[in-house]
């Protein structure tokens, strides 16, 4: 079926099968690496993107039922070539290692800060519980997102 959305800002239209994922759809076709896949069945949080203002797990998504939404993706944070607080942030507390779960973590973060911008140290833990990381131990990214926080107030 033919599907139109935003991606970052932008008309979208592209042709899907039934059943295409949405994390397909933005690897596959639309060459969006940034998201990434980590267990594929709903479990890590890596694959997180921004539809209409929230969070949402795109192996999960079918791409269809994003038909004139307007999806968020870690390309879309830093278009203007600048990267955003949160990215920042992390870079500065070493919250990013390996880096595999970094676009979902922020993305899951972003939305957090659209929430709630002003998150006790609790708050981020719980909200992010969702987004796994191997290599940190979630201290440096729980840092970082208090000092984005206050750097966007
Ligand atoms: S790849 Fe989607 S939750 Fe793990
Ligand atoms: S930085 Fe490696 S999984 Fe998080």
């Amino acid at each position: 079926m033919r599907l139109s959305f935003r991606v970052n800002g932008k008309e979208v239209t592209a042709d899907v099968p039934p059943g295409r994922r949405l994390l397909d759809l933005l690897r596959e076709d639309l060459g969006l690496t940034g998201t990434k896949e980590g267990c594929g069945e709903g479990e890590c949080g890596a694959c997180t993107v921004i539809v209409d203002g929230r969070p949402r797990l795109s192996c999960l998504t079918a791409a269809i039922q994003v038909a004139g939404k307007d999806v968020l993706t870690i390309e879309g944070l830093a278009a203007s070539g600048k990267l955003h607080p949160l990215q920042e942030a992390l870079l500065a507390t070493a919250g990013v290692q390996c880096g595999f779960c970094t676009p979902g973590l922020i993305m899951a973060a972003y939305a957090l800060l659209q929430e709630n911008p002003h998150p006790t140290e609790g708050e981020v833990r719980e909200y992010l519980a969702g987004n796994l990381c191997r290599c940190t131990g979630y201290a440096q990214v729980v840092e970082a997102v208090l000092r984005a926080a206050e750097r966007m107030r």
